[in-house]
């Protein structure tokens, strides 16, 4: 479709031959009409109005003049239509524009924005020792999806999960371990029992304040280096990441590395001494920090008065380190909003550190996660569980799927593919910086704007073509509205992707894919595709086959599985 645009482009600045106007200015004046009744492209001739000290109307009535003179190869008519020149696409250039999706195959949609680019992304990072809650998922699935638009879009990705594996709560939980703990109640309950002793000692603490004083003594001790501590914080470790792993692999999320804040720790005196160095540190109270007055945030803390290091130090140290080792183009953060001012002040830090690349440090927030409507079960009471919900969703699809094709075969792992992706399709369905309200009527409604449906609409095409004999697209032929509409569709794919890798938008390929659906499904409505004439049936079957590609592309790009029957 861009192509064509540029043809239009070049041929109205030919007509026009004013310097001020050159094709490419002109090709930001292009619209998608509404209603394709009204045209496929439209220029909006008052944007050229001032420019050419003419009325919109006599623009486009000269401009129609001169193209009824000059045809554009693969645009059917010109109207002039207040103020408006809409372009009417022919239906040959449609087809050749879906023959053309089809060679390109796995690749449609992809571009080399990132080609020769790396870029790293820290996503998921849960605190060790806690169990997986629903304030992970929007990191874990947004990161996700975000790592694979840009793997689409060229860029070498490195996933980074980097675990809270460090910090005085680690005391904590030594001290709660030494205390009340039993290691063989841990291996066998794994981080169920470490979340134990961890609330445990928040309790006891409340009455017993020294136990702080405790905590903090023990994680000195791993700092220094004590063995015991240091076996008992990998054996934490283990069984947490154990857990960790159930959930991603139920997700199919993947990471490049699991360097966490303890990976840093020998890595931070480095940041402070260059940072005192760099005369950027002030004593306030004991404790050290970076003035952030003349940018009007708070002052960004990097020593406690202890000396021990704080999330922001670990977070700069992290990034040098980063730099270094992968040499990125850009290093992408993915937390909740609650967090934005956090990196906002170490990203200044670093800038003031006197480091050109800033700018290549990108924080992406996201708004809140939470459960509408029916109450889901979880054991620790008002924190829902991941493993809880996705348990429901899968309960809950299987049910779906049983009533509605009771002899499906390898039921449980197409009810887990559904359940999963329904949470995940609803939870990247709006903007990600708006809230996400879960309600699991709305999630798993397979005729809503939902996961269900999508890949439902997925296993159509595949039924289609799995039942059709072999075709090929032919390169020109003629089209019903509904097929025009559904090229028109497919071809915004590319767009599509650039736009949700600008914007570090997972949102606007779900909602690409609702559109695509909604367009595929009218079509299916409308085409007989078994009893029509060859030429038509080979289009018809080469639209099945495209929707197939693009949206098990779209689908997987956030982070869905597209069972072929359901
Ligand atoms: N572990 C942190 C948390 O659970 C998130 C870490 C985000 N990444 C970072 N580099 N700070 O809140």
């Amino acid at each position: 479709m861009n192509q064509i645009k540029e043809t239009i482009a070049s041929t109205v600045a030919e007509i026009l031959a004013n310097d001020a106007l050159p094709a490419e200015t002109l090709r930001d004046f292009f619209d998608t009409p509404p209603d394709p009744a009204m045209g496929d492209i439209a220029l909006a001739c008052f944007k050229l109005s001032k420019l050419l000290r003419k009325s919109p109307m006599v623009i486009a009535s000269d401009l129609s003049s001169a193209l009824a003179a000059k045809p554009i190869p693969g645009v059917a008519k010109v109207e002039n239509a207040g103020g408006y020149l809409n372009f009417f696409l022919a239906d040959s250039y449609r087809v050749s524009l879906l023959a053309e999706m089809l060679r390109q195959g796995e690749n449609y949609g992809s571009n080399e924005i990132g080609k020769g680019k790396t870029m790293v992304i820290d996503y998921s990072s849960p605190n060790i020792a806690k169990r997986f809650h629903i304030g992970h998922l929007g990191t874990t699935i947004i990161g996700n999806s975000i790592k694979l638009i840009h793997r689409f879009s060229g860029y070498d990705t490195v996933g980074i999960n980097y675990l809270g594996d460090w910090g005085t709560q680690y005391g904590k939980l030594v001290v709660s371990f030494k205390k009340w703990g039993d290691e063989e109640v841990i291996r066998r309950e794994g981080i169920e029992e470490l979340n134990r002793l961890y609330v445990l000692f928040g309790t006891k603490a409340e009455e017993d304040p020294p136990l702080n004083d405790e905590a903090r003594k023990e994680f000195a001790l791993l700092e220094a280096g004590d063995e015991e501590n240091l076996r008992l914080w990998r054996l934490f470790k283990e069984i947490s990441l154990k857990e960790y792993m159930k959930t991603y692999e139920l997700l199919g999320v993947s990471f490049d590395s699991f360097n966490g804040e303890s990976f840093y720790s020998d890595k931070m005196p480095a940041v402070v001494e260059e940072l005192k160095e760099k005369n950027l540190l002030k004593i306030d109270d004991g404790a050290s920090l970076v003035d952030l007055e003349a940018y009007n945030m708070p002052p960004c803390l990097i020593l406690k008065r202890d000396g021990s290091s704080l999330y922001p130090t670990r977070d700069i140290a992290a990034a040098l380190w980063r730099k270094k080792e992968y040499a990125f183009d850009k290093c992408i953060y993915v937390t909740s909003a609650g967090q934005s001012l956090h990196f906002a002040q170490w990203f200044k830090v670093v800038g003031l550190m006197g480091y050109d690349w800033e700018d290549q440090l990108v924080h992406v927030p996201y708004g809140t996660f939470s459960i509408n409507g029916e109450k889901i079960a979880s054991r620790t009471g008002n924190v829902v569980l991941l493993d809880d919900l996705f348990q429901e969703a899968i309960e809950k699809a299987g049910a779906i799927i049983e009533e509605k094709n009771p002899g499906l075969e390898n039921k449980e792992e197409i009810a887990k593919d559904v359940g999963v992706g329904a949470v995940i399709f609803n939870s990247l369905s709006a903007n990600r910086i708006k809230d996400v309200n879960f309600n699991w009527s709305e999630a798993l409604n397979f005729d809503g704007n939902t996961g269900p449906y999508a890949q439902y609409t997925y296993a159509r095409a595949c039924s289609i073509l799995n039942k059709s004999e072999a075709f090929t697209c032919p390169e020109s032929g003629t089209l019903c509205d509904e097929e025009k509409a559904l090229i028109t569709t497919l071809a915004l794919f590319p767009e599509r992707i650039v736009r949700a890798l600008n914007e570090y938008e997972p949102s606007i390929i779900t909602r690409f894919a609702l559109d695509l659906c909604q367009s595929f499904n009218r079509f299916y409505n409308a085409c007989p595709i078994r009893s029509a004439e060859k030429e038509e049936k080979a289009i018809r079957l080469s639209l099945c086959q495209a929707v197939k590609n693009v949206l098990g592309c779209a689908l997987h790009l956030i982070g869905l599985r597209t069972p072929e029957k359901i």
